[in-house]
């Protein structure tokens, strides 16, 4: 098979997305995998050139232009086949005010929020109104926790929708739910497998599981299976199904929770689980017995499907 390995790109998630690809290069079994690398921030000229010699594309992109539907819609139209997410679920993951409202249709459970753009910046008392402290702050379209803050009193929050709109033009507030940080994988297109849910414990040094936490190895604890009751097991990985199928998603994606309490709350999918050697899909797939290059064989065997 030959197999265009597309990794880089131009967002913020441009490290991430290098280092999961260094990985999955070395995992693709050489005799089943002819691999070239391309990196859209150079070569979107040359996979237009090469795409008749390219049986499949392993998407290894985070953020915009790479998980936001735009680089599925340019493989689409050249007729290359890729992994995971098409053109309009990859669009509704990646902008978690569409996502968040499409669990709701769906009758997923999420914290309250409210939507704030650069023009209503100085319309704090609304904002804390409607949501209340602590909250927050996300730009509407990032990954990997960029660009984020949580705001406890509201003299700060100024400065942190500054920062998330440095990242986005339009920014999300989000009520703040504490409790515990948990991890859905989901495997599959028609038929969907949920993998064995995983716990986040952020070292206590980091408020919340933010872009240092997440990548410096040793910043987190994952426990994998999640030491939860049955019934919050099987909820979880319902409500990861649901929210997969919610933004017409296909052959993996990766729901990010919060339980408190006995109740979950979705925070967001991710069309294209980050898969550094710290990664969260990765260790989960192993859990259900299917080892890195397994889990890349399938990816490769759905997007052909
Ligand atoms: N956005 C990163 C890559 C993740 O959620 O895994
Ligand atoms: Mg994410």
């Amino acid at each position: 098979i030959r197999l265009a390995l597309i990794a880089g790109g131009t967002s913020d998630e441009r490290e991430v997305s290098l280092r999961g690809a260094a990985g999955v290069e070395q995992a693709l079994d050489p005799d089943k995998y002819e691999v070239v690398r391309y990196d859209p921030a150079t070569d979107l000229a040359k996979i237009a050139a090469d795409a008749a010699h390219i049986d499949v594309a392993f998407l290894l992109l985070h953020g915009v232009h790479g998980e936001d539907g735009t680089i599925q819609g340019f493989l689409d139209l050249l007729g290359i086949p890729y992994q995971g997410a098409g053109v309009l679920g990859s669009a509704l993951a990646m902008d978690k005010h569409l996502a968040k409202t499409m669990y709701k249709l769906h009758g997923l459970p999420v914290a309250p929020w409210v939507m704030v753009e650069a023009g209503d910046l100085a319309d704090t008392r609304r904002i804390v109104t409607e949501v209340g402290l602590p909250c927050v702050v996300k730009p509407v379209r990032q990954g990997s926790s960029i660009g984020m803050s949580i705001v406890r009193e509201k003299e700060q929050l100024p400065a942190a929708l500054r920062l998330a709109l440095r990242h986005d033009n339009e920014v999300m507030v989000e009520a703040y739910i504490k409790g515990r940080e948990l991890t859905a994988g989901v495997l599959g297109n028609a038929e969907l497998t949920a993998l064995p849910l995983i716990e986040i414990i952020p070292d206590a040094r980091y408020e919340f599981f933010d872009y240092e936490a997440k990548y410096q190895p040793g910043a987190s604890k994952e426990i994998c299976p999640a030491p939860v009751s049955d019934e919050v097991r099987q909820k979880a990985q319902a409500y990861a199904m649901e929210a997969h199928r919610s933004l017409q998603l296909r052959g993996y994606s990766r729901t990010d929770m919060i339980l408190a309490g006995d109740e979950l709350y979705l925070l967001e999918t991710n069309t294209i689980p980050g898969m550094t050697p710290t990664s969260l899909l990765p260790q989960a797939a192993a859990e259900a017995g299917i080892p890195f290059a397994a889990l890349l064989d399938r990816l490769v065997a759905l997007a052909l499907e």
